[in-house]
């Protein structure tokens, strides 16, 4: 009888790289995953919407039974099965499945690559069975460039690990990477840089619209497995570079600069984990303050930095925006939109769960203790969250936007980061334009608004008129009835200034009046997207 000198159960491998980038076994891979259809839209299929709803909850075993009841229907697992009861859901495989999932890769492969690891308990065993080290997941999205399908791996999560995450914990896509992917501006440049690359997601998104990008990271790890997910998915031109915020790119800069940064405040006493993917180690929102007031010493002149993050309202600034208007260097353009705001005590809720500590234990409460000193001690009653846009100008700055929209986005299919380009590229036209210029440009409406009219019952004229965007921020403007009409009458054909003109005289209003008040009406509702300017 054969006797397996495997390594006991759930014993770690040895510290060293959190995966191996030997190039051909990773196109090896490529290959399986490819082979067995290992997508999202096959996941789903696989175990069914609800058990898909309940894995979206980090509840896993809907989707076990679905994925035993077809082992007991069909006989065997499959390849796509058996990948995703590895990558996705932590289980325990034998040899002979993983082999048949990843003909090309092979057990071997995988286990060499770091991807899986022996698990199994016998020493005497007719085989071995594997468990993963890493997660590995199918990711899709659309942009302006195509629909594209990649595979990202990432350490395990809470589902997989079965308990809370550790502190260097590599963090996969999450709702918030997908935010940053989605906002970001698409427009060709020569240069980007991903500042806290994690498992690399924004520096792959940002290398389909730049020509070089830079990404760093605190994480030795991270940078591994985004240099992993890179080559994985064959993208190509991304330097990795290891080192804290803009130390790796001291003196450089870029025409883009993207980062999730991790903005997560956290209480600095002892016991509180210090998670590397969300934590950036400083006091209160003292990163972000720290990313945006070093914005402009990386940026290229027209470079742009997009990131998210998270603010700080305290009993001595109420209002959070005059915080964030302090760090902000005078050559900036800035367009910084609050999304949502929570109490202090909710956020840290928010923050204690995320980290995979259940209410209701002794941990938790230890952990909603120190939150709650750290916000009282220094006064913070909540906390904002949004995102930010900062543009380094070549000449005077134009922009200054500061806006709470706390409503769900509209319907942008390639996402909103081109709704945010298309938005500048019109303040730039118009920024540029004196107001006897622009008089004389002929708008058209955006073909995304439609105007909706409220009236009292039997009355002739409407008592409210709104205008709705349906892309972008989907805004609902009330533009009162000049505004109104002149949006009514722009239809490419009759300039800002004839318009005026006519509603002045229709109106018997003072037609220079009338005429201020619509050329800055006009402007507002092209930086929102509203109007359009003139096709080139
Ligand atoms: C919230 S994660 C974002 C990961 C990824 N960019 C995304 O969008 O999903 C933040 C990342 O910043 C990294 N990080 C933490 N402190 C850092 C620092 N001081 N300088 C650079 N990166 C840091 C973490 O290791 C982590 O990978």
């Amino acid at each position: 009888m054969a006797v397996e000198l495997t390594p006991p159960a759930d014993s770690a491998p040895a510290a060293g790289p959190a995966v191996r980038l030997d190039l051909p076994a990773i196109a090896r891979l490529r290959a399986d995953l490819a082979a067995a259809h290992f997508t999202q839209a096959a996941l789903d299929g696989l175990w069914g919407p609800d058990a898909a709803d309940a894995l979206r909850r980090n509840e896993r075993l809907p989707a076990l039974r679905a994925l035993a009841a077809l082992r007991a229907r069909t006989g065997e697992p499959g390849a796509l099965a058996t990948l995703a009861e590895l990558f996705l859901l932590g289980g325990r495989v034998p040899e002979s499945e993983v082999q048949a999932a990843l003909p090309q890769l092979g057990a071997d492969g995988a286990i060499a690559l770091g991807l899986l690891w022996p698990a199994s308990a016998e020493l005497i065993a007719p085989e071995r069975s594997l468990r993963a080290l890493l997660e590995l997941r199918p990711y899709e999205f659309t942009d302006s460039r195509g629909h594209a399908s990649w595979w990202i791996t990432s350490d395990l999560g809470e589902l997989a690990r079965g308990g809370p995450l550790g502190e260097d914990h590599v963090l996969g896509v999450g709702g918030a990477s997908r935010t940053l992917s989605a906002l970001m501006l698409q427009n060709a440049v020569d240069s980007a840089l991903d500042l806290g690359t994690g498992c690399g997601i924004q520096a792959m998104h940002a290398a389909r619209h730049a020509g070089r990008v830079v990404a760093t990271d605190i994480s030795q790890r991270a940078l591994e497995l985004a240099a992993f997910n890179a080559a994985l998915n064959e993208i190509e031109g991304v330097e990795f570079r290891l080192g804290s915020l803009f130390e790796p790119v001291a003196g450089e800069r870029f025409d883009h600069v993207i980062s999730n940064p991790p903005f997560v405040i956290t209480p600095r006493v002892e016991g509180v984990p210090s998670y590397e993917y969300r934590d950036g180690g400083m006091v209160g929102d003292a990163l972000v303050e720290t990313v945006m007031r070093d914005a402009a010493a990386h940026l290229t002149p027209g470079g742009v930095l997009q990131m998210l993050g998270n603010w700080e309202y305290t009993a001595a600034v109420p209002d959070a925006f005059d915080r964030l208007q302090g760090w902000l260097e005078p050559a900036l353009d800035y367009w910084i939109v609050e999304r949502e705001v929570q109490s202090a005590t909710r956020y840290a809720e928010t923050w204690i769960r995320d980290g995979g500590t259940r209410s209701g234990t002794r941990e938790f409460d230890q952990l909603f203790g120190a939150w709650l000193d750290d916000f009282a001690d220094r006064g913070v009653t909540q906390v904002g969250f949004g995102y930010v846009l900062l543009r380094l100008s070549d000449e005077t700055p134009t922009m200054a936007r500061l806006e709470r929209l706390h409503t769900p986005l509209g319907d942008n299919e390639w996402g909103l980061g081109v709704h945010l380009g298309n938005c500048l590229a019109a303040h730039d036209w118009h920024a540029a334009q004196s107001d006897a210029e622009f008089a004389e440009a002929c708008l058209t409406v955006s073909g995304d608004v439609t105007e909706e009219r409220h009236y009292w019952p039997g009355n002739e004229d409407p008592s409210e008129l709104l205008l709705r965007q349906g892309g972008g921020f989907a805004r609902t403007i009330s533009p009162g009835t000049a505004l109104a009409a002149l949006v009514g009458a722009s239809d490419g054909s009759l300039s800002v200034g004839a318009i005026a003109g006519a509603l002045a005289q229709l109106l018997e209003v003072d037609e220079a009046e009338l005429r201020a008040e619509l050329l800055g009406g006009a402007r507002r509702l092209l930086d929102d997207g509203i109007l359009l300017p003139p096709e080139a």
